[in-house]
């Protein structure tokens, strides 16, 4: 299939980034999806993204098929799960894309909102089936050995203060703001550590928990499972590691679940979630966060763009910032976006 070659695998030659050509596709999500900003309309800004992301990759040269997209082919019509994308040529892999990430914080014109895609190779991304949400934790490398889902959070939290040479007051975590996440809030004030909520985006948060000198040593939550693949896709490419436990909704879930053979009391850990070692991550901001400033429009007729493309194989990562001519844009995608 040469999905990577013996060649490249033992890491003699270089070869092409996809991650370069990856971050026109999250460009062009992030700037369509920009339109939307603060308009009240969360579906119409992730269609917006959805339409623009699938325009772009098609030029990207690839035998892809997305297995985290946005869901069943019948109530997606584009980038639906099990989509075949590309023009055949190798490499062959497996996509995850998640066009808007945050469209309530688009909707809303609340920072932190993401254009998000990975590949990795063929077969080696975790497939979540009918589990829609897992618990997460995610921390930094001098961290990562702490991360456990069966402790009492405290005993994380005394951990990683311990290895910070301070106190429990010393570590901040970041934990979306849900209802579903009382208990362990009262957990994590009760063991000292400090707390900043955030309303959405916890693929963010988990890239925050993970870099260096953002503030904030751990993430912990109940969030999206495709979002917690794509974390780990970006984690494989950074230091860090992120962990998780499938968390089904309901009894019907859960039935559905184990009837598919998925082991809800195993944790995952990255390299089950992403089991390759050569994957392509690329993120475009939309609304300015604490990662990425977001798709700003100038007074000459530009929109600026700043985005974050990486790839595991060869650690490399960077932060790209583009200026686009609205008018040419408008005329090579008929007015899609611009
Ligand atoms: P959307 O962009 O699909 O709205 O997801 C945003 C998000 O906050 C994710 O970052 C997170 O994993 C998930 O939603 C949490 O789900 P919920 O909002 O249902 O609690």
């Amino acid at each position: 299939m040469g999905v990577i070659s013996h060649d490249l695998r033992s890491g003699t030659k270089p070869d092409r980034n996809l991650a370069l050509e990856l971050v026109r596709v999250t460009e062009s999500a992030a700037l369509a999806a920009s339109r939307w900003i603060g308009r009240g309309d969360k579906l119409a800004a992730d269609g917006a993204a959805v339409d623009a992301m699938r325009l772009l990759l098609d030029t990207v040269p690839m035998d892809g098929v997305v297995v985290i997209g946005e869901g069943e082919k019948d109530e997606a019509p584009m980038l639906y799960n099990g989509e075949n994308i590309g023009d055949g040529s190798p490499p062959v892999v497996d996509i995850a894309v998640d066009p808007l990430e945050g469209t309530t914080l688009t909707a809303r014109g609340f920072g932190g909102a993401l254009a998000v895609i990975s590949l990795s190779e063929r077969g080696t991304m975790f497939d979540p089936g009918p589990c829609v949400y897992m618990e997460k934790m995610a921390a930094g490398s001098k961290y990562a050995d702490l991360l456990d889902l069966d402790v009492p959070i405290g005993e994380v939290i005394a951990g990683i203060a311990e290895r910070k040479g301070g106190d429990p007051e010393d570590v901040t975590l970041t934990v979306l703001d849900r209802d579903r996440h009382e208990e362990k809030a009262a957990e994590i004030r009760e063991a000292g550590a400090c707390i900043r909520f955030i309303t959405d985006g916890d693929v963010q948060g988990a890239l925050l928990a993970v870099s260096e000198d953002t503030g904030i040593d751990l993430l912990w939550g109940i969030g999206g499972t495709p979002e917690g693949v794509l974390a780990a896709a970006a984690i494989k490419c950074l230091d860090g590691e992120i962990i998780g436990k499938l968390w089904p909704r309901d009894e019907d879930e859960r039935k559905a679940a184990l009837d598919a053979g998925y082991d809800l009391e195993k944790t995952l850990t990255s390299a089950d979630l992403i089991s390759g070692d050569d994957v392509f991550f690329a993120a475009t901001g939309v609304t300015d966060g604490d990662l990425l400033d977001g798709v700003r429009r100038t007074s000459k007729g530009y929109a600026t763009t700043e985005s974050l493309i990486m790839r595991s194989r060869s650690g490399t990562v960077r932060k790209i910032g583009a200026r686009h001519d609205r008018a040419k844009l408008r005329e090579v995608t008929g007015g899609r976006y611009g």
